[in-house]
């Protein structure tokens, strides 16, 4: 089978026989072959989260990238239809800006606990108690959350733009991680509960990383470069030498030359990083992510066999009111 062959060699040349890949190099080709043949099929476009595993993100995805990038990318496609290796609120932010495209997720299982730690309602209340502040949303929310929201925040964008919000207002409200509140607040130098509201939202990933062992990890490693998500708690943040989200955190492995790398966040970023820096050191400090992890080249195959079960639609009068607040974000990143 001169195809399978073809793939295997491509996919060998991208190294991912050195990487942990859900089983051997011939059955992942087999599966990528597969998936990339009905994709073409169907002209759509796969849409791959770093925290993907190497086979999906360099075996079948087209557009990969952190969470702005890929509701950026989502928007200038052409394709009609987007299948999201990601979580749900990735794909639902996707269906918000696209409502004619059609959107799949490839696992019911792929939600999210900072999406999860807040409702629309809780927004509604949160608004009555504070009334006049803008509510800045972290795009890990779902589409009712947004549409109580003035603007939308990735992790690449939350700084810039919660400085431009208190160009004009004295507070704000920032939903609904408390950790990368806390982290902008001090960032900012302004002080939660008084200049920012927050909500007791986290990430079951990141709240959980240990800040004592990055002291032990600097001894064991001298020159050791620390990389932390901005989800990670506050006291970890002041240990670490660079805090952003997972698109700012690969450009600064790009871009520097320290003797080892110590990426604290999902560990699908740092097998990414693994393959794309092969003459650069990383060591080990990351965690899985359940939501993440619940998709798989399998799940993609039988998405694209019977795609109609996993099918993400949001109420176009919830769209249209959440696509207002995801557009002020572009608006002020850009
Ligand atoms: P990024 O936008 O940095 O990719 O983060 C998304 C996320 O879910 C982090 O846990
Ligand atoms: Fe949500 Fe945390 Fe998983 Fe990111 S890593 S998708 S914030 S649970």
């Amino acid at each position: 089978m001169p195809g399978l062959e073809n793939e295997i060699k491509r996919l060998t040349a991208l190294g991912l026989h050195r990487r942990c890949v859900e089983g051997d190099i011939p059955r992942v080709a087999a599966l990528t072959l597969e998936i990339n043949r009905r994709k073409k099929e169907r002209g759509a476009v796969i849409c791959a989260h770093v925290y993907q595993t190497p086979d999906i993100i360099l075996g079948i995805g087209d557009l990969v990238g952190d969470s702005y990038k890929l509701a950026d990318d989502c928007r200038k496609s052409p394709a009609k239809t987007i299948i999201f290796c990601g979580v749900h609120f990735m794909a639902e932010t996707a269906k918000i800006l696209n409502p004619e495209k059609k959107v799949y997720v490839p696992s019911a299982n792929a939600g999210c606990s900072l999406s999860e730690a807040i409702t629309a309602d809780d927004v509604k209340k949160l608004k009555a108690e504070h009334p006049g502040p803008p509510v800045i949303t972290y795009i890990n929310t779902s589409a009712e959350v947004k549409a109580e929201s003035d603007c939308i925040v990735t992790s690449a964008n939350a700084e810039k733009i919660l400085r431009r919000m208190y160009e004009k207002h004295e507070k704000v409200i920032f939903l609904p991680d408390r950790f990368m509140g806390a982290n902008l607040a001090k960032a900012l130098g302004k002080t939660p509960g008084k200049d920012i509201i927050l909500w007791n939202g986290s990430c079951v990933v990141h709240e959980k990383f240990d800040p004592g062992l990055i002291k032990v990890y600097r001894q064991r490693y001298p020159g050791l470069a620390v990389l932390a998500h901005a989800e990670c708690p506050t006291e970890l943040i002041r240990e670490v030498d660079f805090m952003g989200g997972t698109g700012d955190m690969m450009r600064y492995v790009e871009s520097t030359n320290a003797a080892a790398y110590l990426l604290v966040t999902e560990c699908g970023f740092g097998e990414l990083a693994r393959l794309k820096f092969p003459a650069k050191n990383f060591i080990a400090m990351c965690r899985l992510c359940p939501y993440m992890k619940s998709i798989t080249l399998d799940s993609v195959l039988a998405l694209l066999q019977d795609p109609a079960a996993q099918e993400v639609t949001v109420p176009p009068a919830v769209a249209a009111r959440a696509k207002k607040a995801i557009e002020k974000m572009f608006e002020l990143a850009a």
